[in-house]
């Protein structure tokens, strides 16, 4: 294939009738649906504008996770799918190029293509920023793959979003701090799909967060893998940790809330609790997944963290943070857990005492560690387990919410709610909340008293008028 074949013209980001339309579909974490982000962006001066309709689209990217067994199956069954579809716009003189990306495309690479034909590209997470070049050289010549760790920094060649586009995706927005992951837990495929530790300059990150809150971004959610293993280079040349960059955010004038996920216990450091100490802007909610409370457990996970050790640091937080929420996931039926195990779990859970949290049955990943180990679980004993725990953390969660009933909370509202003249945010302990009021409040942090609590959502009364709050 020629060379030059990888330049395209580049076309504003039109609306006309030479625009071609991306539909991206994500799967698994908040990693991928901001990659997914960056890549419609990425695109957009190609002349790609986005479309939710899938009929509709030129380019179809299923952007991948690869972390549970069936979540790859679900992408062969889409895909089966979208070959049909490509097939039927084929007939009417249609062009349609499926692209897969995200972690399985980084997984199994060429193997995607050999299991169905229909793809034209498979792209791993390191390459987005040459997505112009890999579909222009896929529409010469389908079966394109890139999946390789390029050594250059994606990131200095992804597009940063016109002010409208930001605006359009809302006031709370994700920024990718950090990437892959060096822990080896020995059920978890992601370190073979993201690679090893890589932290974004701060100043990088600085830059991204002042573009965001220029265009009415009120809320980061600062994401990686591993993401308090933050390790940037500093404007002073210096390495700084999540904390220290917390505090320089929390600088930006309209960033008025701080998130981070996913943490490990163990990079959870002295200067990031400081941080939910000294930070109004830090909001007392912290998912830290433990996965299982039984330290033989854990060693065999590869954790390198006991369930006393997680307590402590539990109780150090809270000690900086005494309203701090906590989130986890957890792991049921990992090889070798007995019922003692699993009890070990449940009393961790009963200590801790969660706002909320995800619990899944282990399934075994090909290539990880656990995969090959002995004393696999059988699967009525996961079902059993899992329905003991979910019954356990919902009571935890619904307590949690029902104890706000009646206090006043400061909400970030973020998006018109689902009946009319209603508006619907978040709290500090991220819970959503929905309550009468005008759509002009969006954007803007106001008290809220809680009235109800449902399973899933609260239900509040504007407190005043539009009152500001910090946090
Ligand atoms: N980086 C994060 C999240 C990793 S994946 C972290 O360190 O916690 C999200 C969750 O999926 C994990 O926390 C774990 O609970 C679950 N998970 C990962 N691999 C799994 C597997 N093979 N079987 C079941 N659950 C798994
Ligand atoms: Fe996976 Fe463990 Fe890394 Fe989390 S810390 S991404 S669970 S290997
Ligand atoms: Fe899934 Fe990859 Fe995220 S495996 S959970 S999409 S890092």
């Amino acid at each position: 294939m020629p060379e030059d074949t990888a330049t395209t013209a580049i076309r504003p980001p039109s609306q006309g009738a030479n625009a071609r339309r991306v539909f991206v579909k994500s799967y698994g974490c908040q990693m991928n649906a901001y990659d997914a982000t960056r890549m419609t962006d990425v695109l957009a001066p190609q002349g790609f504008v986005e479309t939710q309709d899938v009929s509709q689209a030129d380019l179809i990217i299923l952007n991948t996770c690869h972390i549970r067994e069936h979540a790859s199956e679900k992408v062969f069954s889409e895909l089966g799918k979208l070959r049909l579809l490509k097939q039927e716009r084929a007939v009417q003189g249609e062009e349609t190029m499926i692209a897969v990306a995200g972690c399985v495309a980084q997984a199994e690479g060429r193997e995607l293509l050999r299991r169905q034909n229909a793809i034209d590209l498979v792209v791993g997470p390191q390459s987005y920023h040459r997505l112009p070049d890999l579909i222009d050289r896929a529409r010469q010549t389908p079966g394109v793959v890139d999946t390789d760790f390029p050594a250059e920094d994606k990131f200095d060649h992804l597009t940063a979003p016109a002010p409208e586009k930001i605006r359009e995706r809302g006031v709370s927005a994700f920024v990718t701090v950090q990437e892959g992951c060096d822990k080896f837990c020995t059920f978890c495929v992601v370190p073979y799909t993201r690679g090893a530790e890589v932290s974004r300059p701060v100043s990088q990150i600085v830059e991204e967060v002042s573009r965001l809150a220029q265009s009415g971004v009120r809320e980061v959610s600062l994401l990686g893998q591993n993401v308090n293993a933050y390790h940037g280079e500093g404007p002073d040349g210096a390495t700084w940790s999540l904390g220290r960059l917390a505090y320089r955010l929390a600088e930006i004038p309209g960033i008025a809330r701080i998130r981070y996920m996913t943490s490990h216990p163990n990079d959870l450091d002295e200067e990031l609790i400081a941080a939910h100490r000294d930070l109004p802007a830090m909001m007392p909610f912290l998912h830290l997944p433990v996965q299982s409370g039984s330290d033989r457990i854990l060693a065999a996970m590869n954790r390198k963290h006991t369930a006393a050790s997680y307590l402590q640091l539990i109780e150090k937080l809270r000690a900086a943070r005494p309203d701090l929420a906590l989130s986890s996931d957890f792991i049921v039926g990992f090889p070798g857990e007995s019922e003692a195990d699993f009890q070990a779990t449940l009393d961790l859970v009963t200590q801790v005492n969660f706002a909320s949290s995800y619990f899944f049955k282990y399934s075994a990943r090909p290539g990880t560690g656990a995969a090959t180990m002995e004393d696999q679980v059988a699967e009525e004993v996961k079902v059993e387990r899992l329905a003991r725990l979910q019954k356990l953390v919902d009571d935890q969660r619904r307590a949690f919410n029902a104890a706000t009933v009646g206090r006043t909370l400061p909400v970030l509202f973020e998006k018109t709610g689902r009946h009319p003249g209603q508006i619907g945010g978040k709290t500090p302990y991220l819970q959503a909340v929905h309550c009468d009021g005008p759509a002009d409040l969006i954007g803007s942090i106001v008290d809220v008293t809680i009235i109800e609590s449902g399973p899933n959502s609260l239900h509040g009364r504007l407190a005043s008028e539009q009152k500001e709050q910090p946090g």
